[in-house]
């Protein structure tokens, strides 16, 4: 059977299905009902999925979980989280609960704006396209009016556009580089639009208005967003830091800034520290429908921007009082995209009170330093195995089949046992001799 089709996105699910199954897993019925076990049995709930993309064969789950008990600026919120991985929710959880008793988190939006670029290349003199940027400033507005009104309407829009020349660091290359604000909508559409009618007023001026050749490369938004940029906090002082594995509030404090400070000087470190972060951001972003690969891009851009790779978070203990924060770029949409289209994203941002973006920003990294939190508070007291593997232990039963009976069983054994792979596997099977016996 060949590898390669023409035509495959004109067939219909069903045979694209066949399709695939008939090349990669010899017409096996088994791959067949996998695929197709994940198709929702509400025909018009499939059909909105099926369309979200192209070639959509089955559906992807991932867990749909909350995190209650989070206070935010003195608000209490259940945090809706998409993600696979065992431990997050739980510790987002664990660490809402523990700052719900110490005065909760604060949040607020630092800036709102973002970027787009045309990149351009021109091979004439600069002074001639200094001149025509002067001539088209208004005309970019106006060509772009009918893009705007709306936005405008809400209090956005485009906020300024800057010619730059970047001769010296490639030949002939030059820039429009705009500043937008999007207000509840993440902006993609709307800044590639507005970008792609930039690059045609100035194509169309230099047609007729220049000596050179103006060559359009690309008119793009940019995902690093420096001044979009929103923080989160807690703090306490440092004797209400209890509950530590039998640590004193002072040496915990003391431990877990080292902790951030490590992750500030070693990139080794702080990669894992910053993983640890997205994994609370992402969940969150992925629940509420925005785009999570944009949103690690421009963190990570953003933790990097002093040249090397550092911790998003910081901590200090000024005066008895310990202080833990993190500021962080994130574009975030509460309106348009998947967040009236998806009906978990609807319900999900219905459950957080129909944000702003605003507020979604503050409600995200929140959940990114609860769980950077929950994370070094293991690290630095019990070492997170012990929760990793308890998580995990459930997925081992649940790959070997382990019938209810068996889970209660060894998950009352687990409790006083340290878990790892083989010894879940022996105790099942141990117990299932038992039982045959
Ligand atoms: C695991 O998904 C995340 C952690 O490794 C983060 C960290 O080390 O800070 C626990």
């Amino acid at each position: 059977m060949h590898k390669t089709i023409t035509g495959f996105s004109k067939l219909s699910k069903s045979q694209k299905i066949d399709w695939i199954v008939d090349t990669y897993f010899k017409n096996n019925d088994d791959a067949k009902i996998i695929l197709k076990q994940y198709w929702n049995s509400n025909e018009k709930l499939q059909q909105l999925h099926d369309e979200f993309i192209e070639n959509t064969i089955t559906n992807y789950y991932l867990p749909f979980g909350v995190a209650p008990n989070f206070l935010i600026n003195g608000k209490i919120y259940t945090i809706p989280m998409a993600i696979e991985e065992s431990s997050v929710v739980a510790a987002a959880s664990k660490a809402a609960k523990f700052w719900l008793d110490r005065g909760g988190f604060k949040a607020k939006v630092i800036s709102t704006t973002k970027i787009g670029q045309v990149h351009f290349t021109y091979d004439g003199e600069t002074k001639e396209l200094i001149t025509a940027f002067n001539e088209l400033s208004q005309k970019f507005y106006d060509d772009t009016s009918t893009i705007t009104k709306s936005m405008k309407k809400r209090g956005g829009g485009i906020l300024d556009i800057e010619f730059k020349n970047k001769t010296k660091e490639l030949d002939n290359y030059y820039q429009l580089h705009a500043t937008f604000e999007t207000i509840d909508a993440m902006g993609a559409n709307f800044i590639n639009s507005c970008l792609e009618q930039f690059a045609t007023t100035l194509k169309t001026y230099a047609e007729t208005n220049l000596s050179g050749n103006l060559n359009i490369i690309m008119s793009i938004l940019s995902n690093y967003v420096p001044n979009c940029l929103v923080r989160a906090e807690v703090s306490c002082k440092v004797e209400e830091l209890t509950e530590n594995d039998g640590i004193s509030p002072q040496s915990f404090a003391e431990k877990f800034i080292q902790a951030v400070k490590i992750a500030e000087i070693e990139p080794y470190r702080a990669v894992t520290h910053n993983k640890g972060i997205m994994n609370g951001i992402d969940a969150v972003v992925l629940a509420t429908g925005n785009d999570f690969r944009a949103i690690e891009a421009g963190i990570h851009a953003y933790a990097s921007r002093s040249g090397q790779y550092r911790s998003l978070t910081q901590a200090s203990i000024d005066k008895g009082v310990f202080k833990f924060w993190m500021e962080i770029p994130l574009a975030l949409g509460t309106v348009g995209g998947l967040t009236s289209l998806h009906p978990l994203v609807k319900l999900a941002l219905e459950m957080l009170d129909k944000p702003s973006a605003k507020e979604l920003m503050k409600i995200v990294a929140v959940a990114g330093l609860a769980q950077n939190f929950a994370a070094l508070r293991s690290l630095t007291t019990t070492g997170i195995q012990e929760g990793h593997m308890k998580m995990h232990l459930m997925n081992i039963l649940n790959q070997f089949k382990a019938t209810p009976e068996e889970k209660e069983q060894l998950i009352s054994h687990f409790k006083t046992n340290a878990v790892n792979h083989s010894a879940v596997v022996e105790t099942l099977e141990a117990l299932r001799r038992v039982k045959h016996q």
